[in-house]
């Protein structure tokens, strides 16, 4: 189950509720349904919280990337505000997390060494990325 909410007193003095991830969902789709996303769509979540939206956002952006200039672009366009120092924190964590498991899904992988043929990799900065598998 979701925790909505750290405390009560965070809720009294900052209004400190997150946003349950269907809503999120919801709310960005309404967004595409006017504006589909694109890598370099700028976003600024005044209030980010614990990275809910920020982290959803960059979630729908790198499935639309094809190599490392793209990745970085689609952080770069991401901006988060939030009063507490924590929150700001968890939500960077969210974020590296999310771009290190797309990345680490495709170089860390099990695999006999001396088959080479056995093996694949993406070449993030020269060549493109197609697979539908990244972001799962
Ligand atoms: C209702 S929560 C929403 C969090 C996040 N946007 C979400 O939907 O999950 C409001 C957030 O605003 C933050 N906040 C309150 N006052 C603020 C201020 N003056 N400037 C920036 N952030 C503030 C709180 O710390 C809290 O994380």
């Amino acid at each position: 189950m979701e925790k909505l909410i750290k405390s009560k007193e965070r809720v009294k003095k900052f209004a400190e509720v997150y946003t349950p991830e269907h809503i999120v969902n919801e709310m960005l789709d309404m967004v595409e349904d006017s504006e589909p996303m694109r890598i370099e769509t700028t976003f600024l979540e005044p209030a980010c919280g614990n990275g809910n939206f920020l982290v959803k956002i960059l979630e729908r952006k790198l499935k639309l990337c094809h190599n490392a200039d793209d990745i970085i672009t689609a952080v770069q366009s991401i901006y988060g505000v939030d009063i507490l120092a924590d929150n700001v924190k968890e939500s960077k964590q969210r974020m590296f997390e999310l771009i290190c498991k797309m990345v680490m899904e495709e170089n860390i992988q099990v695999g006999n060494f001396l088959k080479p043929e056995t093996l694949e990799f993406v070449d993030w900065v020269n060549k493109k990325i197609d697979k539908d598998e990244r972001c799962k």
